[in-house]
């Protein structure tokens, strides 16, 4: 039986981090992931790289291009006579950057020293982990033995009993990755994150895209008046978005097909060409015997876990998507980190209170920190500042001119509680206010901080003025 310092369920981005810092800290391990990719190969990188974040913002900025081209070169005195879409070079283009980054991580693994099985786990107890095979050229069945387990075995879609996907007509985040065609109606059921992303690249692509919302407020998460414009943009771009809208049933006969949903009105139907379910996904637990091993796991089917990750069985951890908090690939990578430094007898942490979050439609939404709503209901009196894109130089010479950058700063020590920006390239702007959260800075820091002229960051040092009141620009 082999035997390992570290076994690692799950080969995502908390999974795989993990094993290579366990790896870099002198660990032996391995790392056990079940994936079958679309070529019919057992791949790495889990949902994020291989069905989720990569996938989905290849189409984001490919669909990004088309629409940019077709609508918003004029004003720049560029006029394109034809444009026309290959949609299978788009997704041919989205498969090779999945390919390609996938075979990076196990490029990563050899370079590290971590060795990878391919197969589906079980855990017997908290020292063995059966393994069974998933694939025909890795037969093997096996039992290995660690002295440390990491369970990272990440989440599925959550699916919905009225609207059973088929990857046909009903397809979840995966299968609307990979339209052969652009559907003439797609009907999103979930104005959440993938509801919106995936929703915007079929629009832009030429779908009329419904969005069927379930209560009266879209990007709930989100800061209010940041949903406010991102709700305005949406819609502007094109977006039919129906509030209180909950699906009833689909319906489909001699090439029509419909959407039966209720809404306030009472029952409603929609013409549709296919469905997008996006609503939510749920932990990964199935097969994985934990709780037969004695872990215990709430009623969502998340792993319980403590401050340091620690499961209730001995030695062994959870990190990811499968213990919740925020399904983000970032957050999961950074306990991967922690957790490995911990077995190692460091102590790694993870500040939760500066983990980002983006949204990848256009204009891009990002987040650090509390919203204005949030910090109300906990009765923390904050000051706040403001600056609109249409007053930055560098927006401008862009002509991206909508969203602004939003500073909340507590009302007494100035300090930075939350940074809110919609608009260009939010995602990458973010990291400027995640850092000055991280050394917990004061909004004075920002404002006292040259930001290079013209740059989209300027309207972060702008905000941060505007916290004083001593904006120079607006
Ligand atoms: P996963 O990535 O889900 O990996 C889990 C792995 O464990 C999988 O490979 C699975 O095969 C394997 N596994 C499960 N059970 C077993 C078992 N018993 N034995 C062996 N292997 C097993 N997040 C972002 O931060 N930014 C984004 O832009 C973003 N975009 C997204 C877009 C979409 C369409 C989707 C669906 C998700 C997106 N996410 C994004 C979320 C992100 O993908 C997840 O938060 C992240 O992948 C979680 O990482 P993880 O390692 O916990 O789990
Ligand atoms: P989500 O939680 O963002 O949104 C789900 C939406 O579906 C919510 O608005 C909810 O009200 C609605 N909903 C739930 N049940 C419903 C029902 N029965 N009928 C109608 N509406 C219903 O989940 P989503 O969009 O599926 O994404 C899952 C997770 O993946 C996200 O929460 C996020 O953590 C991660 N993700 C992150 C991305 C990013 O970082 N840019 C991109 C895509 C996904």
């Amino acid at each position: 039986m082999q035997e390992f310092d570290v076994v690692v369920i799950g080969g995502g981005p908390g999974g795989y981090v993990a094993a290579i810092r366990c790896a870099q800290l002198g660990l032996r391990t391995a790392c056990v992931d079940a994936w079958i990719n679309k070529q019919d190969e057992p791949a790495l990188g889990g949902t994020c790289l291989n069905t989720g974040c990569i996938p989905s913002k290849a189409l984001l900025d490919s669909s990004e291009h088309f629409h940019r081209v077709q609508h918003r070169l004029g004003v720049h005195g560029i006029n394109v006579k034809e444009c026309t879409l290959d949609l299978a070079t788009m997704i041919k283009r989205k498969d090779e950057i999945v390919r390609g980054l996938t075979g990076g991580v196990a490029a990563l693994f050899l370079k590290n020293k971590v060795t990878w099985i391919k197969g589906q786990a079980r855990l017997l107890n908290n020292t063995q982990i059966e393994i069974s095979p998933t694939h025909p050229k890795h037969p093997k069945q096996q039992t290995v033995q660690a002295k440390h387990i990491i369970i990272a075995t990440g989440s599925a879609p959550t699916p919905l009993s009225s609207l059973p996907i088929d990857q046909k007509n009903i397809v979840d985040s995966t299968g609307a990755l990979d339209f052969t065609e652009v559907p003439k109606r797609l009907a999103v059921i979930g104005g959440g994150v993938i509801g919106l992303e995936l929703g915007s690249v079929w629009q832009r692509l030429g779908s009329e895209v419904t969005v069927l919302v379930r209560g009266t407020n879209l990007l709930g998460k989100c800061d209010e008046t940041v949903a406010t414009e991102a709700q305005r943009l949406l819609v502007q771009q094109g977006l039919d978005l129906r509030f209180n809208a909950s699906p009833v049933a689909f319906n489909s006969k001699n090439k029509l097909s419909q959407l039966v949903y209720r809404d306030t009105q009472g029952e409603q139907t929609l013409k549709v060409d296919k469905v997008l379910v996006a609503t939510g996904r749920s932990p990964n637990t199935h097969g994985l015997g934990a709780r037969a091993a004695g872990i215990q796991i709430d009623d969502k089917g998340f792993i319980i876990v403590d401050h340091q990750w620690r499961t209730s069985l001995p030695n062994v951890y959870a990190i990811g998507d499968v213990i919740g908090g925020a399904m983000l690939a970032h957050k999961a990578s950074e306990e991967g980190v922690a957790i490995a430094e911990r077995i190692a007898g460091q102590s790694g942490h993870v500040n939760y209170a500066t983990i980002p979050w983006v949204i990848y439609t256009w204009p891009e939404i990002a987040w650090v920190g509390e919203t204005a709503q949030a910090l109300r209901d906990k009765g923390i009196e904050y000051k706040s500042g403001s600056f609109p894109f249409k007053a930055n130089g560098r927006a401008r010479a862009m002509d991206e001119t909508n969203g602004f950058v939003k500073i909340l700063a507590d009302a007494q020590t100035d300090r930075i509680l939350g940074v809110h920006v919609i608009g260009p390239y939010a995602s990458e702007m973010i990291a400027e206010a995640v850092v000055a959260m991280e050394f917990s800075a004061s909004s004075e820091d920002i404002a006292r901080t040259a930001h290079a002229h013209p740059t989209l960051s300027e309207a972060m040092h702008e905000a941060a003025l505007a916290v004083d009141k001593r904006t120079l620009h607006f």
